[in-house]
């Protein structure tokens, strides 16, 4: 079977499809390469939400063109949102490209693979491939005859995004993406004790700036009794830690009338109105709807109560507007659900606000922080709530006192991690039609700076604040120190101890993956000092918080024993980005 490689650009939900899109590939018995050359099919998931991320894909494909030549048989995907965004634009500027899908389509990825393996196979007779590699580089032909290899399955008509898929009034149990999700392989080496849940698709803010409502459409929510099951069968593969993904987590809402039964899958549930100890919980939902509404703190709750092997329970991203009081009580109420918020501001000023389409003022954010802050104050239980934003600099019009006002928001909010973006004007967006980007690149830059410079400081002082204390980490792998030292010593082709020589990754985000992780300095150890395969090999965890936490295992412990578990540990003294600790 053909060897696939597959490199995921930009976000979790996009780390998540790949896993989805991977665990079916591989129910149909292809099998996956690390390394791009080894592979017969390189597929790419990627991200439009910043130019940036669409640069790397550009600049991979241009390579893979050179190699085509050299290698026609291989086949080429680009999955995701750049997918979309662009359409048949991009097999125009690239004709490398065989397979092109976006992220409403992926379902349809090995019908469309296995037709592009087959096409090309056929096109490629023996002698073809044989004349073709006896050919000098400089004299090859163009492979351009073999284009009608490709396969598309896009939503909308590309160029610039699509509404069509707006326009629809799909339930969720009617999309046949919803079929991808329930496929989900659940083998443990699968998860690593960690796993990611969908529980809505798409969205419908509009913020001025933001490509995804067109990319990823409508906002649609899955029937909560799939989340459940989906969430037990990661259970009994051992998984103890879920995220839950949506664009905007907090407005979940599912309605079950609307549920559409499809191969009997579904069962619909009637929202319940449910007690706790604390209480009857609210839904401003169900007052005026009746009781067959699903709201976000219900599908919390629900999760919580019947799921409880799942010993961490946590959600991004939330959008600060809606976030009722019933989601912080069930947070407040149920111990496995993360004291942890993703909810970004994106900027510190009205104005920009007001121009990015947000629909809340500074005060509005500033009062929800300190609501949540509030509820989940119980200095008998010590499990203090971490935020982390996220923050656009340079957006069309954008003063100094712009800029002034977002860093006092950093100030005065606190955030244990901030991601600080540069605006980047995206095609088809309402800000890109209607604004001028008038703010230069070096300004971007300096503020750009600025902020992180100042967010590093306070994340230091956040970190600090654990110093002392024992906290449950997850162990999720080895330390980035651990993988780099890991990655010389193999392109060395050295014989090494201890770190190399395990099989553990890094699972969720990886170090190198994540574009988020790079908007911050890192504080990881040097080259130098990881350079000694001797020394023990350091591990990688995460709190309930979502700090890293780096530490040792204790003497004697194999550290893959570890792996996916919750491990006590006490924190000895912590940096901007890492809490480093010893197991307790
Ligand atoms: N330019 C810069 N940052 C952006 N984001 C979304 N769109 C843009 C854009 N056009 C940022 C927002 C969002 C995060 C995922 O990416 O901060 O929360
Ligand atoms: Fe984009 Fe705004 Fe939707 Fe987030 S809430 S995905 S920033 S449109």
């Amino acid at each position: 079977m053909p060897r696939v490689y597959l490199e995921t650009f930009g976000c979790q939900m996009n780390e998540l499809d790949s896993q989805l899109v991977s665990s079916q590939l591989r129910t149909l018995g292809y099998t996956f390469t690390p390394e791009s050359d080894q592979a017969d099919v390189v597929l790419y998931n990627t991200c439009s939400v910043r130019e940036h991320a669409e640069q790397k894909v550009w600049s991979r494909l241009g390579e893979l063109a050179l190699r085509k030549a050299r290698q026609p048989a291989l086949v080429v995907g680009v999955l995701g949102c750049m997918a979309e965004r662009e359409g048949e634009a991009l097999i125009k500027r690239m004709p490398v490209v065989d397979v092109l899908i976006g992220p409403a389509e992926l379902d349809k990825l090995p019908g469309l693979l296995d037709n592009a393996l087959r096409t090309r196979a056929s096109l490629l007779s023996d002698e073809t491939v044989q004349e073709l590699a006896a050919t000098p580089e400089d004299e090859k032909p163009d492979v351009s005859r073999l284009r009608s290899a490709r396969q598309v399955a896009l939503h909308g008509a590309g160029s610039h995004g699509t509404t069509n898929r707006r326009s629809s009034t799909l339930a969720a149990a009617a999309d046949s993406l919803e079929l991808l999700d329930l496929s989900r392989a659940t083998s443990p080496d699968d998860h690593q004790g960690s796993a990611y849940v969908r529980i809505t698709r798409g969205c419908n803010k509009f913020c001025t700036y933001c490509v995804v409502p067109f990319t990823r459409g409508a906002e649609v929510h899955r029937p909560p009794g799939h989340i459940i099951d989906e969430c037990k069968r990661l259970a009994d593969a051992g998984v103890i830690e879920v995220t839950l993904l949506g664009q905007t987590v907090n407005h979940y809402r599912f309605e079950h009338d609307h549920a559409v039964t499809i191969d009997g899958l579904i069962q619909p549930q009637k929202g319940r109105a449910y007690t706790h100890k604390q209480g009857v919980h609210h839904d401003p939902y169900k007052l005026a709807k009746g009781e067959d509404v699903t709201s976000f703190a219900d599908l919390l709750f629900q999760i919580h109560e019947q799921v409880p092997a799942i010993k961490r329970l946590r959600f991004v991203t939330s959008f600060p507007r809606s976030f009722g009081d019933d989601i912080l009580q069930v947070i407040r109420d149920c111990p496995r659900i993360c004291r942890y918020l993703h909810v970004p501001a994106q900027s510190g000023s009205d104005t920009m606000l007001k121009a990015m389409n947000r629909g809340y003022t500074v005060a509005e954010y500033l009062e929800f922080i300190d609501r949540a802050r509030q509820f989940l104050h119980q200095p008998e239980i010590d499990r203090p709530l971490t935020l982390a934003g996220d923050i656009i600099v340079g957006f069309p019009g954008e003063t100094d006192a712009d800029h002034q006002a977002t860093a006092d928001l950093l100030r005065r909010v606190r955030y244990k991690n901030c991601f600080i973006f540069k605006y980047s004007p995206r095609p088809g967006t309402i800000a890109e039609k209607n604004l001028v980007d008038d703010v230069p690149d070096e300004v971007k830059r300096r503020r750009n700076n600025d902020l992180l410079n100042l967010q590093t400081v306070i994340s230091d002082e956040v970190s600090r604040s654990f110093v002392g204390q024992t906290l449950e980490v997850i162990v999720q792998g080895l330390s980035r120190r651990e993988q780099k030292a890991a990655r010389r010593a193999e392109t060395a082709g050295a014989c090494s101890t201890g770190a190399s020589g395990t099989s553990l990754t890094i699972h969720g985000k990886p170090a190198s993956a994540s574009e988020h992780e790079t908007t911050v300095p890192t504080d990881v150890p040097s080259a130098d000092s990881a350079a000694s395969r001797h020394a023990p090999v350091q591990l990688q965890g995460r709190t309930e918080g979502d700090l890293i936490v780096l530490f040792e295992p204790p003497v004697g412990v194999d550290p893959r024993d570890l792996l996916g578990r919750i491990v006590r540990t006490r924190i000895e003294s912590a940096s901007a980005l890492s809490l480093f600790g010893t197991p307790v």
